[in-house]
């Protein structure tokens, strides 16, 4: 029999697409580690607003962030990035990281600082014996894996992505980040050539799943239905 592939799926979207869900859902569905790396630029903003660097002070910026220790921790098939060994808190969705967070993520020297680390995921999976990963995020099939198997990318009517974050309850300018994280020259929000573009708006989450788990199960058959 031929071995399981270890396959690496890419999904990239504006804020609040149904990125994350259906990145969850996939990783159950095929045995993968998720790796929201939305949640791990919020985890460095947190970090840089505690210790009171603006995203404009970058010598202060650079200093700071040479001196992080970044480790991974799994939560069920999630990867936890652990920072200086502290995990994320419930702080990263704040209202305050929401409007912060595109402007660190614009600065080189932060992304620089995860681009190895991200890469370094497929790592983590294999050892923990998963068949892959499913990273989501703005650049990944762009930047972090232009390679990957798989590459989508998610988008939704402006209306209808607000609409979803006001039901979680949540404070975040969405529009006004989209309009940052698009217009950054360092690795933008664009949909690459060759990924599928799936237009959420009028789809229910099963659907976007469906979508993605018909294209992945003709590489990886499915570990659960
Ligand atoms: O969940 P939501 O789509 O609202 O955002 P997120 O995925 O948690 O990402 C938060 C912010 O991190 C984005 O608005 C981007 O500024 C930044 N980000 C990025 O620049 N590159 C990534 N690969 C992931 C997130």
């Amino acid at each position: 029999m031929a071995p399981t592939p270890f396959i690496i799926v890419a999904i990239d979207g504006g804020a609040a697409s149904g990125k994350s869900s259906s990145s969850r859902i996939l990783a159950e569905r095929f045995d993968l580690l998720h790796v929201d790396t939305g949640s791990f630029y919020r985890q460095l903003t947190s970090e840089l607003l505690q210790r009171g660097v603006p995203p404009t002070d970058l010598p202060a910026l650079s200093a700071a962030l040479d001196r992080l220790r970044l480790d991974t921790r799994l939560t069920g098939r999630s990867a936890q990035m652990l920072v200086d060994g502290r995990p994320a808190g419930p702080e990263i969705r704040s209202a305050r990281v929401n409007e912060q967070v595109s402007h660190y993520a614009a600065v080189p020297e932060v992304r620089g600082t995860l681009l190895g680390y991200q890469r370094g995921q497929a790592d983590v999976a294999r050892r923990h014996g998963l068949r892959g990963l499913v990273m989501e995020g703005r650049d990944i099939g762009s930047v972090i894996f232009p390679q990957a198997d798989f590459r989508f990318f998610l988008h939704a009517d402006p209306a209808e992505r607000a609409k979803r974050r006001a039901r979680e309850g949540q404070q975040d300018s969405i529009a006004e980040r989209d309009r940052i994280d698009s217009s950054r020259k360092a690795s933008p929000l664009t949909c690459p050539a060759g990924a599928t573009d799936i237009d959420t708006t009028h789809l229910t989450l099963d659907e976007v799943v469906a979508r993605m788990a018909a294209m992945i199960a003709t590489r990886l058959p499915a570990a659960t239905a």
